[in-house]
């Protein structure tokens, strides 16, 4: 049966991961996964997370099942985390996922259960999985403008040019913050007018929030989203804890479900528990409850915020730093636009032969458009960043 199958395309972020572990020489610098990485390239278990996992240890009574969405705590917690009250209770629904990438797969599907009509509008350029996603669910999408890389900026004109001529049939999925891959993100004042353009077409909106926390801060990070609840009757957001919680591989997350009103949330409720008994019956527990832990204790939630903070402020050092390092070198603000993204990556705008360049001459990891983890670097890798891109691009 196998002989008949064409080769999968394989994922390029995890193609370049094993690059990375096969590269044996010393030096080498990994600027390619979204994973936090603390100055000696570790990925360290949260002191919070360690405390709530040994509190669940001391306390766990049973290994039965969660249930199909999983804990309501949980996914009650990480609404307010995400819209905090921007939308009455009543419309609001949240079924726990595996990770963020689960959560977009039931939103998804609950999309094309709603309208199997839908065509998926996605940012140029995206997540590499953004699209394959939509494809494994059947629905067409389409791209709307983003990045400039000659300016490093969100071509925002362009983007809204686009939404405007959106209707009823056509989900517009925004990064909530911290856009992957490009750092480039809309300010509060191009939210409202996406947000007017949203109100004005009929388009439904469908936020990607894979990183609260990572890019001006845990509030800030949700301006977006909170505006929009209080604008936009319906709307759907797939919410994560790989990154702000570090439990990548524990794989927690949340779909979330905003109807026109509670009769409305209840049937997207239902869809979506349907979608996960069908897939996987129901949602790994450990991440969700360390998440639970943490947001429902005060002082463990407090240790956990000032610890996010200190990784998002380093973060900015980071960005900061490169910025400065390439201007000392080249004597240019080419690449001044590093200091203003936000979030976990920016996008060089190098072209390929050049990124190629740097894996094979310096041992420097990259995705192929040039996307860089900011948190992969730390003085010593900065200054050896900086140096190689000057010179690979002379
Ligand atoms: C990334 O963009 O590198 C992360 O979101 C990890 C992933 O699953 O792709």
């Amino acid at each position: 049966m196998f002989e008949s199958l064409t080769p999968a395309p394989q994922d390029k972020i995890f193609a370049l991961m094993a690059a990375y572990q096969a590269d044996n020489r010393d030096g080498k610098i990994d600027l390619g996964i979204g994973v936090y990485k603390d100055d000696e390239g570790n990925t360290p278990v949260m002191t919070a997370v360690k405390k709530a996992e040994e509190r669940l240890l001391a306390t766990a009574k049973t290994k039965s099942y969660v249930g199909v969405a999983g804990d309501k705590t949980f996914n009650k917690l990480m609404i307010d985390l995400a819209l905090d009250g921007a939308v009455p209770d009543d419309r609001v629904r949240g079924v726990q996922a595996p990770g963020g990438t689960g959560a977009l797969w039931i939103i998804l599907m609950l999309i094309q259960r709603s309208n199997p009509d839908a065509k998926i509008w996605i940012s140029d350029p995206s997540w590499p999985n953004h699209v394959p996603m939509v494809e494994q669910v059947g629905m067409p999408s389409a791209s709307y403008p983003y990045f400039d890389p000659e300016t490093g900026k969100v071509r925002f004109e362009d983007m809204l040019a686009t939404l405007d001529g959106l209707g009823k049939n056509d989900v517009v999925l925004l990064h909530g913050c911290c856009h992957n891959p490009t750092g480039a993100n809309l300010s509060p004042e191009q939210w409202d007018r996406v947000i007017e353009s949203l109100e004005r077409t009929g388009a439904f909106p469908l936020i990607d929030m894979a990183y609260q926390g990572f890019g001006d801060g845990l509030e800030e990070d949700a301006y977006g989203v909170r505006a929009l609840a209080r604008k936009i009757p319906e709307f759907v957001v797939a919410t994560s804890c790989s990154k702000n919680f570090g439990l990548y591989r524990d794989r927690a997350g949340c779909a979330i479900a905003v109807g026109r009103d509670a009769k409305a949330a209840d049937l997207a409720n239902a869809q979506m528990m349907s979608c996960v008994r069908a897939a996987y019956s129901q949602p790994p527990a450990h991440g969700a409850e360390v998440v639970r832990e943490i947001l429902s204790d005060d002082a463990l939630r407090a240790e956990w915020k000032s610890e996010l903070e200190a990784m998002r402020t380093r973060m900015v050092a980071n960005r900061l730093a490169l910025a400065e390092a390439i201007r000392a070198r080249s004597n240019s603000s080419d690449f001044d636009f590093v200091s203003e993204h936000r979030g976990m990556f920016s996008l060089l705008g190098l072209p390929t032969a050049t990124v190629d360049q740097l894996k094979d001459k310096n041992a420097i990891y990259m995705l192929d458009d040039s996307r860089i983890n900011i948190a992969g670097l730390s003085g010593e890798r900065i200054e050896r960043l900086a140096d190689a891109i000057v010179a690979a691009t002379r």
